[in-house]
């Protein structure tokens, strides 16, 4: 059986996805609503994951066939989600080198395989929501919840711009994105 918490990833993640288009102000004391059972928002989450998060991140102890447990056939897994010409048995590898990608971001995106275990469905959700434009940091991004980050804010296009207000503390949208339009 896939573990149930990299099932809890693509949840947040597909959630995050509807739960964008909902809110112009992001609170970062959310709780991920999750749906274990909804099996169209579950491979939703998994086609984020494979098409936004796996160019960095890999997930090296999930084998591609395991999204059979969320309703995918071989085939559909092998149609839609597979790029690079893996096979549906290997595990979620990526090309890059870790050392490089320490030296491109100052620091090493890390395996995600075990992500949502270590630091728990409703951070993961919220440091998702919690990217903000600031042009002092290398990659002219923050996060509200992960100061300093590394990692540039992959899913602007979608969630559209946020900014911080110093004043209250909260983030504010500034430029609309496709799912969350102002
Ligand atoms: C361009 C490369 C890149 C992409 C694409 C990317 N990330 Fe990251 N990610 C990073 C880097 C680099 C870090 C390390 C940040 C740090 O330590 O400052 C990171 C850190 C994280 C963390 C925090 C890890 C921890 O617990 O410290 C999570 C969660 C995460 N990424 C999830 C995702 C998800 C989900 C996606 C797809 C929506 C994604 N990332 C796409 C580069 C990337």
């Amino acid at each position: 059986m896939m573990k149930k918490w990299f099932i809890q990833a693509f949840a947040s993640l597909a959630m995050l996805a509807s739960g964008i288009a909902m809110a112009n102000e992001v609170h970062i004391d959310v709780k991920a609503p999750i749906k274990m059972t909804d099996k169209a928002s579950l491979q939703r989450g998994a086609k984020i994951f494979v098409n936004y998060c796996l160019n960095c991140h890999s997930a090296n102890y999930m084998r591609y066939n395991r999204l059979q447990d969320i309703g995918l056939t071989d085939k559909q897994i092998k149609d839609n989600l597979l790029f690079a010409g893996e096979k549906v048995g290997e595990t979620m590898r990526i090309s890059m080198n870790p050392k490089d990608a320490k030296k491109w971001f100052g620091a090493a995106p890390p395996d995600l395989s075990v992500e949502v275990r270590a630091r728990g469905a409703d951070w993961v959700y919220a440091y998702l929501r919690s990217f903000y434009k600031d042009d002092t940091r290398p990659t002219g991004w923050n996060n509200q919840v992960f100061d300093k980050v590394a990692m540039p804010h992959v899913l602007y296009e979608l969630q559209g711009v946020q900014v911080l207000d110093h004043e209250t503390h909260t983030l504010k949208l500034e430029k609309a994105g496709k799912l969350n339009p102002i």
